[in-house]
C-alpha cells in the first residue's frame, strides 16, 4: 500500500510538472527546472527501475502476460501514441524556431540538429505498425468457433470455490467440463479440495480450526471422509470474499454459500452424469500410485459415461489406460501427447503463441488453455483458435458472443496509413504556422 501511494504521488507530481513544461513553451518561458524537482524526478526513475526489476524477479511468469496485452492493444496504442505526438509537434516547432545562435548559420545548423531528432523520435511511432502482430487481426469468417468453457473449481466468484454450488452456479454458464481437484481420506474416499500442502491444508476453505483447535493437518489422510463431511467449506467464502463477488449474490445465495460442505467426487460425478458435462481434476495425493485405483473404481462404478472424463494426473496413466480406456486422457506436456497418440492438452494460457495453437488446431488437438478470466485475453485466446479455456468468470465470458476486436489486416493497413496521414498533414501545417 505503501508503495502504491508513493507511486501515484510521484506519477501525478511527474504528469504535472510536464504540463507546467508545455505550459511555459507555449508562452515562450525559458524551461529552468529547480533543484529539487531535478531530485524528485530522479526518485520517480528510480522507483520505475525498481517496480520493473522488483516485477522481474518476483513475478518473472507475468512478463509472457504483458506481451500478450500489447497483442490486445498495440493497435489503439499506436492510435493513440501518433494522436500525442500530433498534440504536442506545435510546441516541439515553436521550440525550433526558438533557436539562439551566433549567427545565421549556427541557427540553421540547430534547427536542422532538432528537424532530425524530431524525425528520429517520431518515425518509429509511424512505422510500428508494420511490426505489430495479434491473433485477432483476421478476417471475420476466419474467426474461429467460440472457446469452450471450463468452470475453475466451479464458479468460485459465485459460490465457494469446489463446492456442489459452485459446480451447479457453472451448469447455468454451460460451462464443457468441471474443473476440480481430488484427494483421498483415511478410508479411502475421494473428496474435492484443492489446498494440500502443509499448515495451509483445509484452513483457508473449511472450518478446521474450530473443529479440532488442537491438531495440526498436513495429509488428506488425516481425516475420515465422516470428519471431512462435518466441516463447512462456505463460510470462508462469506467472509474473506476472495473476488470482491459476494455482494451481487441475493439473500437466499449467501444463506446457501454459508452451509455449503465438502463434496466427494461420487456427488460431482453424479452431476456431471445429469447434464451430460465432462470432469477434468488434479489429484492431490501423498501415495498417487494407490490412490488412483480408489479413483478410478469410484468413477467405473458411478456409471458416468468414460467419455465424458478426461484423465489429467500423469502418474498412473498406464494403469488407467489399462483399466479404463474409454477415459480421454489429457496431458500437459506436448512431446509426451505426440509420443503416447493423444489428442488433448491443457497447459498454461501463456505456454503456446497463437501460431502453435492454430498449428495444434490444425492437427486436430484439442487444446485447452488455463486459467483465463479477463475479456482481453479469452478474446485472444478465441482469434488463436483454442478449444476450450478454464475459468473462475464463467458468467461473463459465456455472455460473450464475439472477441472484443477483430480486424482485417487490410483494413487495419488502411487505418492506420489513414491516421499517419493524417497527422503528417496536420503537424506540416502547424509547422508552416509556427515559421
Ligand atoms: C453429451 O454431449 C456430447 C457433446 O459434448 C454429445 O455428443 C452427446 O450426444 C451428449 N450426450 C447426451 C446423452 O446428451
Ligand atoms: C515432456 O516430456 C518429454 C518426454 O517424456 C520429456 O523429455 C520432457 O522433459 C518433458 N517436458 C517437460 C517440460 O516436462
Ligand atoms: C482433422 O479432422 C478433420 C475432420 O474430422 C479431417 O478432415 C482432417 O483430415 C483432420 N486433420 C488431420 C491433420 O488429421
Amino acid at each position: 500500500m505503501v508503495l502504491v501511494i508513493i507511486s501515484a504521488v510521484l506519477t501525478s507530481y511527474c504528469v504535472l510538472l510536464l504540463f507546467f513544461a508545455l505550459f511555459q513553451v507555449a508562452l515562450s518561458e525559458p524551461l529552468n527546472l529547480h533543484w529539487t524537482h531535478k531530485v524528485f524526478l530522479f526518485c520517480g526513475v528510480l522507483l520505475i527501475a525498481f517496480g520493473v526489476t522488483g516485477i522481474s524477479l518476483e513475478w518473472k511468469e507475468e512478463w509472457p502476460t504483458v506481451l500478450l496485452s500489447l497483442q490486445a492493444t498495440a493497435p489503439f496504442l499506436q492510435f493513440g501514441a501518433v494522436g500525442a505526438l500530433t498534440l504536442l509537434s506545435p510546441f516541439v516547432f515553436h521550440h525550433f524556431y526558438m533557436a539562439k545562435g551566433k549567427c545565421m548559420y549556427e541557427k540553421m545548423i540547430i534547427f536542422q540538429m532538432k528537424y532530425i531528432m524530431f524525425v528520429v523520435v517520431s518515425a518509429p511511432i509511424f512505422i510500428c505498425p508494420l511490426w505489430i502482430q495479434s491473433p485477432c487481426l483476421i478476417k471475420q469468417e476466419q474467426l474461429p468457433a467460440k472457446p469452450k468453457l471450463i468452470g475453475h473449481r466451479g464458479a468460485p466468484m459465485l459460490a465457494p470455490e469446489n463446492t456442489m454450488m459452485s459446480f451447479s452456479r457453472s451448469v447455468a454458464c454451460n460451462v464443457t467440463a468441471f474443473e476440480t481437484d481430488v484427494q483421498i481420506s483415511k478410508d479411502g474416499i475421494p473428496f474435492l479440495m484443492h489446498d494440500h500442502q502443509g499448515s495451509g491444508f483445509l484452513r483457508r476453505t473449511t472450518n478446521v480450526e474450530d473443529k479440532f483447535p488442537n491438531n495440526n493437518f498436513n495429509s488428506s489422510y488425516d481425516l475420515t471422509w465422516d470428519e471431512y463431511k462435518d466441516l463447512n467449506a462456505g463460510e470462508w467464502f462469506m467472509k474473506t470474499d476472495p473476488f470482491h463477488s459476494v455482494s451481487k449474490l441475493s439473500h437466499e445465495e449467501k444463506e446457501m454459500s454459508r452451509n455449503e460442505k465438502i463434496p466427494s467426487l461420487l456427488q460431482l460425478l453424479n452431476l456431471s452424469k445429469q447434464h451430460n458435462i465432462s470432469v477434468i481434476f488434479d489429484l492431490y495425493s501423498p501415495n498417487t500410485g494407490n490412490d488412483t485405483a480408489d479413483i478410478v473404481s469410484t468413477i467405473l462404478s458411478s456409471g458416468i459415461d468414460p467419455s465424458l472424463v478426461l484423465w489429467l494426473p500423469p502418474a498412473g496413466r498406464d494403469y488407467v489406460n489399462e483399466i479404463a480406456p474409454g477415459f480421454i486422457q489429457v496431458y500437459s506436456n506436448v512431446t509426451e501427447m505426440f509420443m503416447r497418440g493423444g489428442t488433448h492438452l491443457n497447459v498454461k494460457y501463456s505456454k503456446f503463441s497463437a501460431a502453435e495453437i492454430r498449428e495444434l488446431r490444425r492437427r486436430n488437438i484439442t487444446v485447452n488453455l488455463w486459467v483465463v478470466n479477463e475479456r482481453w485475453l479469452f478474446s485472444l485466446l478465441w482469434c488463436s483458435g483454442a478449444s476450450s479455456v478454464t475459468t473462475n468468470s464463467c458468467h461473463l465470458l459465456k455472455d460473450m458472443n464475439e472477441p472484443d476486436w477483430v480486424m482485417s489486416r487490410q483494413k487495419y493497413n488502411v487505418i492506420w496509413i489513414t491516421v499517419n496521414a493524417a497527422s503528417l498533414l496536420i503537424m506540416t501545417a502547424f509547422f508552416i504556422f509556427q515559421g
